[in-house]
């Protein structure tokens, strides 16, 4: 055996024998150190003939590479050993009693939402979803929002860089009315569905996050009308604030998606640096606040879906579910919603089993 051979064999075995990562970097030293015995061997090369450097010099280097190699596979393999200790250690019981009570409610977000449900099933509506991964022709174009119209730029779209098979941009969804044109060509009319769910707009301040949620209501049928919209909205309103002094005033406005369309407002009174949801808007110590959009679906929606306007009409609208959250329940700063402070969350999250019924109390 060579001597070349014999301090490989050597340097293998005492590898393989090594036992932890302190032996291990020894053995490197002894090896690969200044005064290490490979790192003689290199030297040696300097004062050889040319023909025997060629020679040894590729045998040298490959004992070289060889053992750093070696090194390396030892060292990696200790270290998945330990992690296999520490893990077999760290085997928790899942059966074993906690020493703490388990700690958790449910965000009012999701506990609205719930209300929400609740209160419209029981006025023959369905729950509807849609992606929040939206193209721009459901989320804009089928909704009469063309290219060129000045609400694509007021949505402060989220774009991804690729469009779809079809070729069409795709986007975060900027409101749920999307979910109008899903249920529209997915379903046969009548429709009466509302469609909770998050929202995505490039904005943020104490009122605004980039993320947010709203509820929208769609009801497609024969001869519906605008007192339709108005009675739903009263009688949904009313479940929601629980009481019965619920006004609301119908605002002429325009969105594309509707015609006509109505902004609507609901009178409220301040009291102790809160509004409080009641009365008349023009009562004395009352104002107006604009709450919902709304209004009789277009009729270039309604084709745009592929049903025939001359026989279906609709209303539809939509609300911000945490402004409604805030309203109900008294916060006064959107972001806190999406923080994850537990203090907060326990202050105003929901017990797990305070299911919202209308027979046992909507928030009871
Ligand atoms: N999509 C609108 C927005 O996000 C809200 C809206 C207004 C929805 C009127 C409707 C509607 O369905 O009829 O600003």
């Amino acid at each position: 055996m060579s001597e070349i051979e014999a301090i490989r064999a050597q340097l293998l075995a005492d590898i393989d024998a090594a036992s932890d990562a302190g032996a291990i970097e020894a053995l490197r030293v002894a090896a690969l150190g200044k005064a290490g015995s490979i790192t003689a061997l290199l030297k040696t090369l300097g004062a050889m003939t040319p023909e025997d450097r060629q020679a040894k010099g590729p045998e040298i280097h490959a004992l070289r590479e060889a053992v750093t190699a070696a090194l390396g596979a030892r060292k990696a393999a200790m270290e998945a050993a330990a992690l296999d200790v520490r893990l077999a250690a760290e085997t928790i019981d899942m059966s074993l009693p906690t020493d703490t009570p388990p700690r958790g409610s449910i965000h009012p977000v999701s506990q609205v939402m719930d209300e929400l449900a609740e209160i419209f099933a029981d006025m023959g509506f369905a729950v509807a979803t849609g992606p929040e991964i939206e193209d721009d022709w459901r989320n804009f174009t089928a909704l009469n929002i063309p290219e060129t119209h000045p609400a694509r730029a007021m949505h402060d779209t989220f774009y991804f860089p690729d469009t779809d098979a079809d070729g069409r941009a795709m986007l975060l969804r900027t409101h749920t009315s999307p979910v109008q044109i899903r249920t529209m060509m997915n379903q046969e009319p009548p429709i009466r569905i509302i469609a909770p769910g998050r929202v995505y707009r490039s904005d943020s301040d104490a009122t605004h996050t980039p993320m947010f949620h709203q509820v929208e209501g769609l009801v497609i049928d024969r001869g519906i009308h605008m007192g339709h919209l108005k009675w739903t909205l009263e009688t949904f309103l009313k479940a929601y604030f629980e009481r019965d002094d619920i006004v609301l005033r119908l605002r002429p406005s325009y969105f594309p998606f509707t015609e006509p369309s109505a902004e609507v407002d609901v009178g409220y009174k301040q009291e102790k640096g809160r509004r409080i949801v009641g009365g008349h808007g023009d009562d004395d110590g009352h104002a107006w606040m604009e709450l919902l959009g709304s209004g009789m679906v277009n009729r270039r929606v309604i084709a745009n879906c592929g049903l025939d306007p001359d026989e279906w009409q609709g209303f539809a609208f939509g609300v911000g579910v945490d402004r409604l959250a805030m309203l109900k329940y008294g916060m006064d700063d959107l972001r806190a919603f999406f923080d994850g402070d537990l203090r907060w969350l326990s202050h105003y999250g929901f017990g797990a089993l305070s299911v919202p019924t209308l027979s046992g109390g909507i928030s009871a």
